[in-house]
């Protein structure tokens, strides 16, 4: 999906998109507004630097408008989103407020908030699983903060396409120097042949995995690691999970994590996190 900043050419859309009758009934003020009042509200709201507007596209058509108003005072933007109501429905709420979000962030470094009315169960849905939780409820109105924290899945079968995207993407690799077909992909899912595995999602995106082996052994993947995102699976584990009695020297008595020779970032993270290198594996077949 293409998101741009909003232009006078979209004034029209906007006027349509926000007099539809359930975009009133969700909005706050529910009455149809006139074409002279919307003209003039978007003139200004287009001028206004605390006001940012983002129109996604796809293959040409206007899918709908995102919005986040600024309190400069509080540092807190008001996300809303309108969708195109022929589009609604197919999906594109969620990858339209997720890229905006993206696209507001990248200049500034605010708290995301959203206002929700209680009955608008599907941009309750929507926001929260772009990563907004519930923050408080006021009078019939729900008010939602965009956090960001890692949300962590455990891993079952319907996970097994985004696994695979995942896998797709990953950089460094322990086990695998091909790519496995979806099909044997699946299978392995299914089977799931490690103790713990979990999806790791960022505001509503899948960023990753971790798991856990039966000999205390911890792989992570993800290609977006971070000190913060490391640390926070890390603790996560060492909250949730204990490891299992060792065996000398088969199994040790504390988890132990395995990380590509060539994934340079992970191990400085995890060295930088203050845990201690154990050993160099290296892999023997004659030559
Ligand atoms: C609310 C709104 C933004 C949602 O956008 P959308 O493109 O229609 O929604 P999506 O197709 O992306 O779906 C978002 C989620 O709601 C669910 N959903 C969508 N339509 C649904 C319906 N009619 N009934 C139940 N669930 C529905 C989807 O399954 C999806 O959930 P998932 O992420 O668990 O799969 C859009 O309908 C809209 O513009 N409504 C009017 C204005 C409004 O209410 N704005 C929000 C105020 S901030």
């Amino acid at each position: 999906m293409k998101i741009r900043n909003i232009n006078q050419k979209d004034s029209k859309d906007l006027f349509e998109w926000r007099n539809n009758y359930e975009s009133r009934k969700m909005s706050f003020g529910t009455k149809k507004i006139t074409l002279e009042e919307h003209e003039k509200w978007f003139k200004e709201s287009i001028k206004s630097p605390n006001k940012n507007f983002y129109i996604g596209e796809y293959n040409g058509i206007k899918i709908g408008v995102c919005r986040f108003e600024f309190d400069k005072k509080k540092n807190i933007s008001e996300t809303s989103i309108n969708i195109n109501p022929d589009e609604r429905g197919k999906g594109y709420g969620k990858k339209l407020l997720i890229n905006a979000i993206k696209t507001y962030l990248k200049n500034k470094s605010c708290i995301l908030i959203a206002k929700i009315k209680e009955d608008n169960i599907i941009s309750l849905q929507l926001f929260n699983s772009a990563g907004f939780l519930v923050t408080k409820k006021v009078q019939g109105t729900i008010y939602m903060e965009l956090k960001n924290k890692l949300i962590f899945k455990k891993v079952d079968s319907k996970d097994a396409l985004t696994l695979y995207d995942l896998l797709k993407k990953r950089n460094y690799s322990i086990s695998h120097e091909v790519l496995p077909d979806f099909k044997n992909h699946k299978k392995f899912v299914e089977k799931n042949p490690y103790l713990y595995w979990y999806i790791l999602s960022l505001n509503g995106k899948a960023i990753g995995t971790f798991y856990i082996k039966d000999d205390n052994s911890i792989g992570i993947n993800t290609n977006e690691p971070t000190k913060e995102i490391i640390k926070e699976i890390l603790d996560f584990i060492l909250d949730n999970f204990s490891p299992k009695k060792g065996i000398p020297s088969e199994i040790p008595n504390y988890f132990f994590i395995n990380v590509s020779p060539n994934n340079r970032l992970l191990k400085d993270i995890v060295s930088s996190l203050g845990y201690i290198p154990l050993q160099v594996s290296y892999k023997i077949i004659r030559s």
